[in-house]
């Protein structure tokens, strides 16, 4: 993850612009160290995405057991996009772009002779899968304009170019990655930020069977354990440590009170860690858990709730047939 150079890279026609020198090293790592000191331990999921970790998310979402983005790319597919938004002059900003393989969809919808107007802004914390997708995207679509924004995008939303009409998008269920009260927060600032008119398309995973959850978690090729692991290799490249992922156990799991999955590390053994950066080594207990994830499940009301506390209206409600996953187009009301 590139906290040092602010960098503007050509990327063929289009830009992608570094921003998360703007955080800083320093700020990343205090925010690690402090995590990994408090009890119970704790890493934010926004570093599971250095090249290894945006990669094995790529595979994770190929897996028959990881229903979320196959369903949510059958909803995007069906869905009408003139009844979205009208595609000409259009800003479509996407928070968490990842791969290009949903907004594809999307652009698909757009009458060809219109994509010269509307410009593409996907905005990722993981750099290198900004640019693979952009490279792609690119060349799939000549005639659009895209710039990509490696940014965090929690703390650097102002980044984003404010004058014409917008859309934003936050697929994946990307959203249930931060807590509620987060989450609240975030859909307010973004509202914050558009226009009478403007739209969002939020996907969000919903509650279902609690089995059905916890296999999309724990996929029989053990590749959410490699993603979950990869964690602590992005730590040491940015705290300098020698957490070894061999001494940890993947553990994902429902819990059903705060309508979430759970992933952690549990330690096999009891671990000194050391790091430039902490004055002493760090201790973990013999099965203590470092908590890497939370992934919300959403009800109907939860869906309104976020729209009411943003000033957003509910346009639609666009769910598979099992009512899995919903992808919910928000309009800004005032
Ligand atoms: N939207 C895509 C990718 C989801 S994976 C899809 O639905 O398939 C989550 C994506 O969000 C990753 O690409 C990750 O790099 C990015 N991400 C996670 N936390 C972020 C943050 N705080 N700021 C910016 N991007 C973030
Ligand atoms: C990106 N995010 C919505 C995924 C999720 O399901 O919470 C990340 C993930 N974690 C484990 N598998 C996939």
């Amino acid at each position: 993850m590139d906290y040092s150079t602010k960098s503007v890279l050509e990327c063929g026609s289009a830009t992608i612009v570094n921003c998360l020198p703007e955080i800083g090293l320093e700020t990343a790592v205090s925010e690690i160290i402090a995590g990994l000191i408090e009890q119970p331990k704790r890493i934010s999921s926004k570093y599971f995405y250095d090249k290894t970790g945006s990669e094995l998310f790529e595979q994770i979402t190929g897996l028959d057991e990881y229903y979320l983005s196959r369903t949510e790319k059958a909803i995007l597919q069906g869905l009408p996009f003139c009844a979205v938004i009208d595609c000409s002059d259009v800003d479509i900003v996407e928070l968490g772009s990842g791969d290009h393989s949903k907004i594809t969809l999307l652009l698909k919808k757009i009458p060809p002779e219109r994509l010269p107007g509307v410009r593409y802004f996907p905005v990722d914390i993981s750099r290198p899968a900004l640019e693979t997708s952009i490279r792609e995207l690119t060349g799939m679509f000549p005639e659009l304009s895209v710039q990509g924004i490696v940014a965090d995008y929690i703390h650097q939303m102002h980044l984003v170019p404010g004058e014409r009409k917008k859309l934003y998008c936050f697929l994946g269920s990307t959203i249930g990655n931060l807590d509620r009260e987060e989450a609240m927060v975030f859909v307010r600032d973004i509202s914050e930020t558009m226009n009478p008119g403007d739209g969002f398309l939020i996907g969000f995973d919903r509650v279902k069977d609690m089995s059905v959850l916890e296999n999309a978690y724990n996929d029989a090729r053990g590749l959410t354990a490699q993603f979950n692991k990869n964690i602590l290799n992005v730590v040491n490249g940015l705290i300098e440590s020698d957490l070894n992922p061999e001494d940890f156990e993947h553990k994902a799991f429902y819990n059903r009170t705060e309508r979430r999955i759970e992933m952690h590390l549990e330690a096999k053994r009891a671990l000194r860690i050391k790091s430039p950066f902490s004055e002493k080594d760090i201790r973990i207990r013999k099965e203590e858990k470092i908590h890497t994830e939370n992934s919300h499940k959403f009800e109907e009301k939860d869906i309104r709730f976020t729209g009411e506390c943003a000033d957003l209206a509910v346009q639609n409600i666009f769910s598979d047939d099992n009512d899995w996953f919903s992808l919910v187009h928000y309009r800004k009301m005032i």
